[in-house]
């Protein structure tokens, strides 16, 4: 199947099975953010079916990457078998694990780093793996809108603290109810 097949099919699965996927409208967010900032090595933290790295991972070349970091080993399984159905599995590594135990044993560089697990947890996420970015690494953390007071530390240190530069953008509702959500874009100065 083709990449967009795969990304459909989950899209309209998701409401019914209650998998919070980032969805096609925030999604296309990601897409601007790849297609402007061609990182080659990405950090995903939260998974779930693996349709936000699918969306990600179709934009790469051989050799570049998508590092998934999931908790659960059933759900992690489901994104895997996903990977296989788009074609994308030698784009996408994925470590089961609890990320706050996983980051901090991660090597390497990262040019782009998804926060979409636990909300009150993005700084933790992201100081455990500040040593891994670099000038111009770009740090899009989701749901910074429906869950912006729990995520209140994380955006005071982005936007404040002048080790980035911050944008909040917002997008309406996936599917046409609720009031939509917004993504929070940084890049390391
Ligand atoms: C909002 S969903 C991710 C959605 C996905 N990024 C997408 O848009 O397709 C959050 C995921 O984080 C996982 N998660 C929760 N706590 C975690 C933790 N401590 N470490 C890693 N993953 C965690 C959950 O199991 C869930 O699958």
């Amino acid at each position: 199947m083709k990449p967009e097949e795969v990304l459909a099919s989950i899209e309209s699965a998701a409401p019914g099975r209650g998998w919070p996927i980032i969805g096609p409208k925030r999604g296309m967010i990601l897409d601007d953010v790849i297609r402007e900032h061609r990182p080659a090595r990405i950090l995903e933290v939260g998974t779930n079916v693996g349709y936000s790295a699918i969306r990600m991972a179709r934009h790469l070349k051989a050799g570049e990457k998508v590092t998934c970091v999931e908790i659960s080993e059933e759900i992690a399984a489901l994104a895997r078998s996903n990977f296989a159905k788009a074609g994308v599995s030698d784009r996408v590594d994925v470590v089961v694990g609890d990320a706050l135990h996983v980051l901090p044993t991660l090597g390497g560089s990262f040019d782009m780093v998804f926060l979409d697990a636990v909300k009150v947890d993005y700084l933790a996420y992201l100081k455990s793996v500040e040593r891994l970015l670099h000038k111009g690494s770009v740090v899009v953390a989701d749901n910074v809108k429906s869950f912006g007071s729990e995520m209140k530390p994380y955006l005071d240190y982005v936007r404040r603290s002048g080790a980035y530069s911050s944008a909040y953008r917002e997008a309406p509702p996936n599917w046409g109810m609720g009031a939509g959500d917004a993504v929070e874009i940084s890049v390391r100065l």
